[in-house]
């Protein structure tokens, strides 16, 4: 149920004939802030009373007058200088809570004209293990494939892998100068990493110099030189590679799986899932058309001895083929948006990546569009960086000791084992049931607990801001958290056990529900606008909006618990329906977890 397209439609219905365009006149319309004036406010009278040449409380009038009659409003009330209160009627809302009840989509119908998404998203560079600034990308787009699939898109999510470019000249040369045997036979991707961020420190003056001359100072001659060749040796790698040089093919393909197998078993344990993997080395072969193709077409040209895509005046030029021949990242973009478009023609394509690759977005998108694939809409989901609790800037990466993804998920989940007993103390002070749990489902509860944790402190956030990444916040019990909100759901189905209730009959045969108590009445409400949290949280790609929804929902929930007795309802019928609202609770808390990547667990 989309209570504002519904109220919408309503607003529409009654401006027609009044105006031109009711629509953006009927979309001024947002929640009431004090459930004593109504549910919803419609604040287009003031705007209309300006085109219209009237006093604001008339028109107001008039639209109230003009509104379909019928059962959806209890209330209409004109406030202040044109306010429109509206108020549901009650038994229209409770006859929704029963008809929302059945079947498993919570009264979310799916979209009338699905559209297409390809969501590009995680895109690590496998030559190194994941650390932490691959998180948000991979929680974020994780999120919104299940969010717009939920709501009834198509949806291809494609882990665009770093597995070509220079990273892999690194470790070819490391391999080839560098490697130790027994350390490669005991664990390769340590290895591999071990020799990756060893390159990595050698190349920095080089590279340091390359983007801006006037660091030569900063670095003694004889270093620098020696920066500059072993740049040189891992370019010449990269190039042998991409020139399909056997010995550098067969070490890519040893290389390949090592990597892979680390990435993997961290996808798997974050609950997430590609359609298509499909890294840059698939490009590797479209590349040389491409530039053939944007030359033709005159979109590419020679620029100072390398091939480059110009964008006016004060802007810098995007290269797709080097001087040396080498192409691009831009190359590779730009080829993978032909293939997507050739292949699934999407609407939209989404880019969930760092906030520091918006000029290089900016750049492909805008080359893409002269280029002729100029149909689907493009979209830099960009986000924030994730901040060390210690140093309170980024996280160091690529200098070596800097936490891996791994170590700050065990990290995490050893933080949940710890809280874990602190929850179960609590409750049982309470007098709530704890369970015993084997050793196995134990295990669940803790990484349950400490991997949503960590989604969820990363999707509450806005995405474009930075925020600390500090276990104790992430899995306080008192603020917006998953383990607040799992918490919240293990002691709600508590209540079916404990009652020896079956809570699959509220599902099949939802008995009648009554709305006579405000709190019972507000919490109908929060939970018939879960569906326009999910819209809200796709129109720019912002699953804090989900985040934000399930607070409220969890603070309506309490509100109606502390004052409605459930299990000892004044009458049978009573019970029957609280128990209603507590499992579409329930329920809803647990699909909007599941639309985050986050698990729900049934005992713990
Ligand atoms: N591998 C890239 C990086 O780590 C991210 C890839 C993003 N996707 C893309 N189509 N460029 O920076």
């Amino acid at each position: 149920m989309n209570l504002i397209t519904l109220l919408q439609d309503r607003l529409r219905l009654a401006l027609t004939g009044l105006v031109d365009d009711p629509s953006p006149y009927a979309a001024m319309l947002k929640a009431a802030n004090d459930p004593k004036h109504g549910d919803y406010q419609a604040n287009c009278a003031m705007s209309l009373a300006k085109a219209l040449g009237k006093k604001p409380p008339e028109v107001a009038k008039e639209i109230v007058a003009r509104l379909p009659q019928d059962d959806l409003f209890e209330k209409v009330e004109i406030a202040g200088p044109g306010f429109i209160n509206l108020r549901f009627r009650t038994e229209w809302l409770a006859a929704q809570m029963q008809a929302i009840a059945l079947g498993d989509r919570l009264g979310i119908t799916p979209a009338v004209k699905p559209k297409t998404y390809v969501i590009d998203f995680s895109g690590p560079n496998v030559a190194k293990p994941l650390h932490v600034g691959h998180l948000r990308s991979t929680i974020i787009g994780d999120s919104l494939c299940r969010l717009l699939r939920f709501l009834g898109h198509k949806v291809i999510g494609d882990n665009h892998l770093g597995d070509w470019g220079l990273q892999f000249g690194m470790l070819l040369h490391g391999y080839k100068h560098h490697r130790d045997d027994a350390a490669l036979q005991g664990d390769p991707v340590r290895e591999l990493a071990r020799v990756y961020v060893m390159l990595r420190k050698k190349i920095k003056p080089a590279e340091d110099v390359e983007d801006e001359p006037a660091n030569a100072k900063n670095y003694p001659p004889d270093e620098l030189a020696e920066s500059q060749a072993v740049l040189a040796a891992c370019r010449q790698e990269t190039s042998k590679l991409h020139a399909g040089d056997p010995e550098n093919l067969k070490l890519w393909k040893q290389f390949m799986p090592w990597a892979m197998a680390e990435i993997e078993a961290i996808y798997k344990r974050l609950d997430v899932k590609f359609d298509e993997t499909l890294g840059e080395s698939h490009y590797h072969s479209m590349l040389a058309d491409v530039v053939r193709d944007l030359r033709a077409k005159g979109i590419a040209q020679e620029s100072r001895g390398a091939i480059a895509i110009l964008f006016g005046e004060n802007q810098p030029a995007a290269i797709i083929q080097s001087s040396h021949g080498a192409y691009t990242y831009t190359t590779t973009d730009l080829a993978t948006i032909r293939y997507r478009v050739e292949r699934w023609n999407p609407d939209e394509i989404l880019y969930v990546v760092d906030f520091r690759q918006a000029l290089h977005f900016q750049h492909v998108y805008d080359a893409a569009r002269r280029w002729g694939y100029d149909q689907p809409k493009y979209h830099h989901v960009s986000f924030g960086s994730v901040l060390d609790p210690k140093s309170r800037k980024p996280f160091k990466t690529s200098e070596g000791g800097a936490a891996t993804l791994e170590e700050l998920l065990n990290e995490a989940v050893q933080h949940a084992a710890k809280m874990y007993v602190q929850i179960c103390e609590e409750r049982r002070q309470r007098g709530d049931e704890i369970p015993e749990l084997s050793p196995g489902e134990l295990k669940q509860v803790h990484e349950a607990v400490g991997i949503g944790a960590v989604k969820y402190a990363d999707l509450c956030q806005n995405r474009e801001s930075d925020y600390v990444f500090s276990l104790e916040k992430m899995t306080s019990l008192e603020g917006n958290t998953a383990t607040y909100m799992q918490n919240a759901y293990v002691r709600n189905r508590g209540i079916f056990r404990k009652g020896d209730e079956n809570s699959e009959l509220y599902r099949t045969h939802p008995p009648p529900v009554l709305l006579g108590q405000p709190k019972e009445r507000a919490l109908a409400l929060q939970l018939l606008r879960f569906e326009d949290a999910l819209q809200s949280a796709v129109v720019d790609y912002r699953p804090n909006n989900v985040t934000a929804y399930l607070w409220d929902l969890a603070k309506s929930y309490s509100g109606f618990y502390e004052e409605c007795p459930v299990l000892k309802a004044e009458t049978p019928a009573l019970r029957q329906s609280r128990l209603l609202l507590c499992d579409l609770t329930a329920r809803t808390i647990q699909k909007g977890l599941e639309l985050l990547g986050i698990r729900t667990i049934e005992r713990m």
